[in-house]
Formats: structure tokens, C-alpha cells, sequence
């Protein structure tokens, strides 16, 4: 018998199942609404001229390939972190900051749970619902979840007051992961007011604040978009903050993301710098170079982080109509649903509000592919789909 016949039996990534599906379907009209990328009118990822235009100044063919150090690119580090923090606050915090480039935002997260872990507490807090990965991340690192409620599904709202009211009860040193905007899956993310009591509540009960920014430069701004991260700075408390640029530069496998932890002072900074490298050296050893310098190379040339943070600004535009015009056409689709609460969403996705059975009835008899909980990502959207998409919705209403 073979030593892997008993091995244990792991169900498929929901979103990584769907995409499988949604390749083997046969039907022409098919949707794909699932996975949670970027793409254009015609549907295809595109590649950012911006990113074009600096690979072009970094791709030479007589240049050396060494091994980046266990941290990476520090000028990176230090772009990046301009981003997040603006360079105002990042110019008072960084002595006592440490930062490393990460393995996208999925890596910089699994570096930080490992960090925590090891070093500070076992109890970490999700929001329910959350991106699932986050869910997986924490498991492996042996931590045990619990969950705050963020958006109730029946009333199809973001509950901020239930989310205090929970977080309220927690104890020091419990880590509270937040989504910095365009809250994956519901897309409703906290105004300014309710971060600001956020930090408060959050300083006062001393719990550890840990920041996933996967999607800045889609609300409103880069600025903007990270005004929770740049609220926090102005407590006392150990964030933890993990980039991605998979999204906001479009370099989805390029692995392009950082992590940056809060102390106090510039001893610890290098004491907590210290074990985050021997988490990396024994888990990769050290960063790739290669979509780290195309982003160092954009944020420190103005002419490419001008074209950049236009063609961001259409990426965010594009999604912004195409929510518009999903709400108009379903307004008019003569469904018996009211979906005026699909207003006011921010990022990528939302919740359609639709039930098990109507999702399992659009995906088999439309091909239209979204999770389980009807969330779907715009972007899969486009003039020749949508209608599809809209008069579907509308057929498979109160399907049992
Ligand atoms: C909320 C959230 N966090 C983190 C990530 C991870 O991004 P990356 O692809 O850079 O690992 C994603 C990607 O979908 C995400 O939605």
C-alpha cells in the first residue's frame, strides 16, 4: 500500500474550483465572476504601461542574477512604505519600524501569523465573513480563530456597531486582522469616523491591529484609501501591516508584496527585525528581484508614478461605472429583489444578495460563476455580459 493512500483528504480552494469549472464549461455565453482579478473591457488582465515602461529600464542581458537579502530590496521597502504611510508619517515612524519585502500579500501575511505566533499570542480575530485564505493562513499557523461580525448578509449592510460591540469584549495582545479598504468579500469598508473609535477602542483595550492592504488605489485614492493604516500610526500599539501590489500594479504573479511591524523603539525595531529574517530564511530564504524593482522603479521616477497612478485611476473608474450600470439595469430588470443596497460599495466585489440555490442555478443553467454566497467581482463584467448577467439574476430569483 502506498505511505500517501491515508493522506488527508483536503477540500478545493472554493475560488480555485470555481475558476476549473468556469475553464472546462463549454457554453459560449459563459461568466466569469469568481476570481478576484483586474480585468478590462474585453476581460483579459492587462499589463500596466507603467510596469511595461520600467521593466524596460530595469532588463539589461548582461545583468547578474545574486540572491536579494533575507529582507529584499530595502528601496522598495522604503518606496512602499511611503505609499502606505505617506512620507510624512513614515519619515517620524521608520526608525522604529521594521519592513521586508514579502511574497505578495498572502506571504507577508503568513510571515506576520508566523511572527505573532511565535513570539506574541495564539488568538487571532477574522471578520465574518472574510477573504477564506485569511482563514487558511492562520490555521497553518496553528492559531486558534474566532471571528467579529462585520456585514450581515439578511440585511445585506456592513454593522459597524456590532463589530465595536464585539471587539469591545477582547482581551491584550488579541490580534484583530482588518481589511484597509475594499473589504473582500462584502465591499464595504469603515468611513473615517469609525476608524477613528476603532484606534481608540483598539489602543485603549492595547490588541494588536493587523492591516491587510491588498486594494489601495481603488476607492478613492492612494492617499486616502489607507486612512485606517495612517490612523493607527497615530497610537501606541504594534501594527502589523502586509502589502500587496498584485492588484493596485497588476503584477499578480510577480509576488510583489511587504511587511511592516510597529515597535518602540529603534533597539526593538532590530530585535523584531532580527526574528521576522529567521522566519523568512527557513521558510524561502530570500525575495525574488524582479516585480519589487519594477514597483521601486515606478514610485521613484514622477513621470511613471504620474502614468501609474492614472492608469490606476481607470482600473478604479472602470469598476465604478460598471457598478452603476449593474444597479441601473437591475432597477430596471423588473426584479422582485429591491437591490438599492448594492449602493456605496467600494473595490471589486460585491454580495448580490442572491441565495444557495439561485447561485447553484445561475452557475448550471447560465454559466455564470460566482461563490457560494453570491459575491462576484465586477470586473468579470463588461457591455456584452452584463445584460446576460442582469436578465439571469432575474430568471433564478426565488429558485429553492
Ligand atoms: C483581502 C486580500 N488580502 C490579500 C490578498 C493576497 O494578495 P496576493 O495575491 O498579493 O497574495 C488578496 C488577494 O486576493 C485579498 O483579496
Amino acid at each position: 500500500m502506498s505511505i500517501f493512500s491515508s493522506v488527508t483528504q483536503v477540500p478545493d480552494d472554493p475560488i480555485l474550483h470555481l475558476t476549473i469549472a468556469f475553464r472546462e464549461d463549454q457554453r459560449k455565453e459563459k461568466v466569469n465572476l469568481g476570481v478576484g482579478v483586474y480585468k478590462d473591457k474585453n476581460l483579459k488582465t492587462p499589463r500596466m504601461e507603467a510596469v511595461f515602461r520600467a521593466e524596460q529600464e530595469i532588463c539589461r542581458p548582461d545583468q547578474p542574477c545574486p540572491y536579494l537579502p533575507i529582507d529584499g530590496n530595502s528601496g522598495y521597502v522604503n518606496e512602499t512604505a511611503k505609499l502606505i504611510f505617506g512620507e510624512e508619517i513614515w519619515n517620524r515612524v521608520q526608525d522604529r519600524v521594521f519592513g521586508a519585502q514579502a511574497l505578495g500579500g498572502t506571504g507577508a501575511l503568513k510571515i506576520g501569523a508566523d511572527f505573532l505566533r511565535q513570539e506574541i499570542s495564539d488568538r487571532v480575530f477574522l471578520s465574518e465573513p472574510t477573504w477564506p485564505n485569511h482563514i487558511g493562513i492562520f490555521r497553518k499557523s496553528r492559531f486558534q480563530l474566532a471571528f467579529y461580525p462585520y456585514y450581515d448578509m439578511t440585511e445585506h449592510r456592513f454593522d459597524f456597531e456590532k463589530m465595536y460591540g464585539e471587539i469591545k469584549n477582547y482581551n491584550e495582545n488579541d490580534i484583530v486582522v482588518l481589511h484597509t479598504c475594499c473589504h473582500n468579500p462584502s465591499g464595504r469598508d469603515l468611513t473615517p469616523e469609525q476608524w477613528d473609535s476603532l484606534a481608540e477602542l483598539m489602543e485603549k483595550k492595547r490588541l494588536i491591529p493587523f492591516f491587510d492592504c491588498a486594494y489601495q488605489g481603488f476607492v478613492s485614492n492612494v492617499n486616502d484609501d489607507t486612512y485606517g493604516i495612517r490612523r493607527f500610526t497615530e497610537t501606541n500599539l504594534p501594527i502589523l501591516v502586509a502589502v500587496s501590489h498584485s492588484k493596485n500594479f497588476s503584477l499578480y504573479n510577480e509576488r510583489v508584496g511587504a511587511i511592516y511591524i510597529f515597535t518602540n523603539d529603534k533597539e526593538e525595531k532590530v530585535a523584531v527585525g532580527k526574528v521576522v529574517k529567521s522566519i523568512i530564511r527557513a521558510t524561502y530564504s530570500n525575495p525574488p528581484f524582479h516585480g519589487a524593482a519594477v514597483v521601486e522603479k515606478i514610485l521613484l521616477s514622477p513621470e511613471l508614478k504620474k502614468l501609474w497612478t492614472n492608469e490606476l485611476a481607470t482600473y478604479r473608474n472602470r469598476i465604478e461605472d460598471l457598478r452603476q450600470t449593474f444597479i441601473d439595469r437591475l432597477r430596471h430588470s423588473g426584479a422582485r429583489r429591491d437591490y438599492s443596497f448594492l449602493e456605496g460599495g467600494t473595490g471589486f466585489f460585491l454580495f448580490t444578495g442572491m441565495s444557495k440555490p439561485e447561485v447553484d442555478k445561475i452557475i448550471e443553467e447560465y454559466g455564470i460563476y460566482m461563490t457560494g454566497k453570491g459575491r462576484i467581482n465586477l470586473c468579470g463584467l463588461n457591455e456584452s455580459n452584463m445584460q446576460y448577467v442582469v436578465d439571469a439574476m432575474v430568471a433564478v430569483e426565488g429558485a429553492q
